[in-house]
């Protein structure tokens, strides 16, 4: 398996893989609103290849929070592995890919809504810890954040989301 930042000749194959993952086409539109905002960040759209094709990918991007001042945060998501190559420890590897990807470029704190018992294992914890809320009602243990090396007492407060995630 070989994993690297996306090209624009990945991105009808990572629209597959996302499609096939979730059986249904909101993440790939998702992920093409992204890549036309200001929040996108080419070297963490990463791909996981098996023989040159691709079978999974990740997402970070830059989300919003807004404490005593707006800062920028990564948030993950989403994240898909093509079903016939699932459970291979391939989500695993891009998650890990792209927090190493993250520490490199100085990141201070990734977000991510979803299972603990999967994300916990990469060092998630509960965001409520670090005195960071969801702008929207999710129960307490699903809402997850990293902090990473860079990171400072200051990353408080609530997450917004940009608009390309309102219509997931
Ligand atoms: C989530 C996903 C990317 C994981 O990829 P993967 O390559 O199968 O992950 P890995 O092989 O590294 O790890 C698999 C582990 O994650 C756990 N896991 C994966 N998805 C899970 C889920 N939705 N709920 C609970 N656990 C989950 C598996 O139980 C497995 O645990 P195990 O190691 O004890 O067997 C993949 O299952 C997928 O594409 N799912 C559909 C899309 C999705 O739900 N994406 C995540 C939300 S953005």
């Amino acid at each position: 398996m070989n994993i690297r930042p996306e090209t624009t000749v990945d991105y009808l194959a990572i629209a597959e893989v996302n499609n096939l993952a979730f059986g249904r086409e909101n993440e790939s539109q998702l992920i093409a609103k992204i890549r036309l905002s200001d929040f996108y960040i080419p070297e963490l759209s990463l791909v996981a290849e098996v023989d040159n094709v691709i079978v999974g990918h990740i997402l970070f991007s830059y989300i919003e929070l807004f404490g005593e001042e707006k800062l920028q945060v990564l948030g993950l998501a989403p994240m898909a592995v093509h079903p016939q190559f699932q459970k291979q420890g391939i989500g695993s590897a891009l998650i890990t890919a792209g927090l190493t990807k993250a520490e490199s470029r100085g990141e201070s704190l990734v977000i991510v809504l979803g299972h603990p018992q999967f994300y916990s294992r990469f060092g998630f914890v509960p965001s409520v810890n670090y005195g960071i809320k969801s702008s929207f009602p999710v129960p307490e243990d699903v809402f997850m954040v990293k902090p990473l090396n860079n990171y400072q007492a200051k990353y408080q407060g609530k997450v917004i989301y940009p608009s390309a995630f309102h219509q997931v």
